[in-house]
């Protein structure tokens, strides 16, 4: 563990040395001279002094390098058919085009633009286009309902929207145009114009005025080109919207130096690959890791990308990944355990994996939600390469906790994502803050600063970031997770310390659940848990309480409930159970006690709180879910 600790060490002792060598795998227009300024943002920002471009990072350097030849992006999509391959010269001139048409609209630095797309190129294209204008993008995810897009078109006020007519899921296409309209209509802020991209699934009427089609004015830019606009390190990239503990999303912001510095480091110390080879992220633009190791880290180091449109089961087999990894001599493929459960799920003797040559692939690495160690075995037995467990969150950017293979490879622990990587010093803190021992459980925190890479701060929101994760523990990030590190400095992520859920590698609120639950006309008061779900990690459920009077069928208003909570989050909430309850379990003090009843849901043993009102109303828990099973 030498290599590794003398790493992590020399991060922390000279921080300034550390990161400002980092920083030269990024080709700056104007180098930084100091890593970090102290006295800037909420606890410092990195390379205060350094002029860049990200897009010019990912792009244009390779192709002045001569590298121009070389595939940057192969997207497949199982989901309709098609498969297309991307040189570096031939997405630089996307981009570039794409850029002069935004431009055309107004688009320029430090202006917004929402991308509400799939997972297709012109989705890569527009968020490249952003940032070589040194416009900030904001993806939202396409399983969010009109609500959760309206909340993020208001808190971001872009000027222009990026959309598509459809996503395209196995089962169904998803119309994106009406959603959008919907979530215009709802939100105050309206964006001056929409570029709609018409998918051959299925086309969308174009709204008079305000939408414009994307292929028209691609084709009018032909040849056109534009530069890269040099912007500060500091400058935001890209805002993407995460959950907080209300309906109310948390706007992470990205700045540009810090992140492309900490994105390069990572690609190669602990993913291990290197300018040339294939990289397969099998998440979604629509989340952190997508931003991070689909679109923006694979480029940066001049290898090539995959943006698979598709699930790792049913498009069209439990094959799918094994396939993906034949055809493009995939040397790591990175996806979430909920994904590796769903194929064992299918094809649990891994039969598939038989069909293709899986030669090239080095290593698999896990992140979004803790990896179980069942999952973890049965993958490296069947693909007899390492499997890595890494954690990080949507703040942070790049992994908080990973193996860096490329550096040197430890030991792995099941149930560990391994040990802190560089700038990141982490500490386990009981709730009065004193540091917990070994193996002691306890919030697990980030002494400041934060690394190059992670939120300087929230949108419009340097309060709400302050009060969210720095002022529980003076002087510490609060990650919200808790655990334990061992005696040899492994950490353990062992469960969220607010009202965050994980299902299927999605973040969810189960307060902002909670929220709309409570609007319904019939809910005097609710409750939403996470219950243990052997496919998708954390399942959300609801707990009922009826106004006084209410006579309509129970069974009728649960449904209803389910409904609502799919038209105002989304499918991708996958809420799917609300159970009626005469009251809900509580503390002589009025809380709600969410612990307990998810405990009782999970069929796991508990006890009874000392400071319950009315013990009888965990019964009915017990007997609302007993009924169901
Ligand atoms: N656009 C529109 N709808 C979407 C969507 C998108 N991009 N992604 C998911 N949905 C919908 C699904 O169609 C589904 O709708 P339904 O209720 O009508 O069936 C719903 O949202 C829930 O989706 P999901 O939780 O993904 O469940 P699933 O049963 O469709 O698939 C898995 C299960 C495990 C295969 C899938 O969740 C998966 O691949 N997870 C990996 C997640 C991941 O990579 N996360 C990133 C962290 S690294
Ligand atoms: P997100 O912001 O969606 O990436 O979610 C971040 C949260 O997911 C973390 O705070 C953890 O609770 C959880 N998480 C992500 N990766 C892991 C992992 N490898 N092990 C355990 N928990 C994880």
């Amino acid at each position: 563990m030498t290599r590794y600790r003398d790493l992590h060490a020399a991060s922390l002792e000279d921080r300034e040395a550390f990161w400002l060598d980092a920083a030269r795998a990024v080709d700056w227009f104007e180098p930084p001279t100091r890593a970090f300024d102290p006295e800037q943002g909420a606890y410092g920002r990195w390379f205060p002094d350094g002029v860049v471009n990200a897009c010019h990072n990912a792009l244009d350097r390779h192709v002045a390098a001569g590298l121009g030849d070389r595939t940057a992006l192969i997207y497949d999509s199982p989901v309709t058919g098609s498969k297309r391959s991307y040189s570096y010269a031939a997405l630089r001139d996307e981009v570039s085009a794409f850029a002069a048409v935004l431009q055309d609209f107004g688009v320029a630095k430090g202006d917004r633009v929402v991308i509400y797309m799939p997972m297709i190129p012109e989705a890569v294209v527009g968020m490249y286009a952003c940032a070589r204008l040194g416009a900030i993008h904001s993806v939202v995810f396409g399983g969010f309902a009109a609500n959760e897009l309206a909340k993020r078109i208001d808190d971001a006020r872009p000027k222009v929207v990026l959309a598509a007519s459809c996503g395209v899921e196995p089962s169904r296409k998803v119309a994106y145009k009406p959603l959008l309209d919907q979530a215009i209509d709802s939100s105050s802020h309206k964006p001056e114009a929409v570029i709609l991209l018409q998918r051959p699934e299925l086309a969308a009427e174009m709204t008079p005025g305000r939408d414009h089609d994307w292929a028209a004015l691609r084709a009018a830019a032909d040849g056109r080109t534009t530069d890269c606009a040099p912007v500060a390190a500091t400058d935001p990239l890209y805002i993407l919207y995460t959950s907080g503990t209300t309906g109310t999303p948390k706007g992470v912001v990205r700045d540009t130096g810090g992140y492309l510095t900490a994105l390069a480091w990572s690609m190669t110390a602990v993913y291990g690959v290197k300018p040339g080879e294939a990289f397969f992220c099998a998440s979604d633009i629509g989340w952190v890791v997508g931003h991070s190791y689909i679109v923006y880290a694979p480029l940066l180091i001049g290898a090539t990308t995959v943006l698979y449109e598709g699930k790792p089961v049913g498009t069209p087999d439990a094959g799918a990944f094994w396939r993906v990894i034949a055809d493009y001599g995939v040397v790591t493929l990175f996806t979430a355990p909920t994904a590796l459960r769903a194929i064992r799920k299918e094809d649990p003797e891994g039969r598939e994996a038989a069909n293709y040559d899986l030669s090239s692939l080095r290593a698999l690495f896990l992140a979004g939600e803790r990896a179980d160690p069942p999952s973890i075995e049965w993958a490296a037995k069947l693909l007899g390469v390492p499997v890595i467990d890494n954690c990080w969150q949507t703040e942070t950017g790049w992994p908080i906790v990973a193996n860096p293979i490329g550096i040197e490879r430890l030991p792995v622990k099941l149930g560990s994502p391994t040990v802190p990587m560089p700038g990141y010093d982490v500490r386990v803190l009981s709730d009065e803050g004193h540091e917990a021992g070994p193996g002691e459980l306890g919030n697990i925190v980030i002494r400041l600063p934060l690394p190059p890479g992670c939120l300087p701060t929230l949108w419009n929101a340097d309060e709400r970031f302050r009060e969210s994760y720095l002022s529980g523990f003076p002087g510490y990030y609060q990650t919200s997770d808790a655990g334990y590190m061992d005696e040899d400095g492994y950490v353990f992520f062992m469960a969220r310390t607010d009202d965050i859920i994980n299902v299927a590698g999605h973040r969810l609120s189960t307060g902002g659940m909670e929220e709309v639950i409570a609007s319904h006309p019939d809910v005097a008061e609710c409750a939403v848990v996470g219950v243990a779900d052997k496919l998708k990690g954390q399942s959300p459920t609801g707990f009922v309480v009826l106004k006084s009077g209410v006579e309509r069928p129970t069974a009728e208003i649960e449904r209803e409930i389910v409904q609502l909570v799919r038209d105002r989050i989304g499918p991708v909430a996958a809420f799917k159970l609300a159970l009626t309850v005469k009251r809900l379990p509580k503390t002589r003090s009025g809380k709600i006690l969410r612990g307990t009843i998810q405990k009782i849901a999970d069929g796991e043993s508990w006890t009874m709180p000392a400071t319950i009102e009315d013990p009888a109303a965990l019964d009915e828990i017990g007997e609302a879910i007993a009924a169901r099973r």
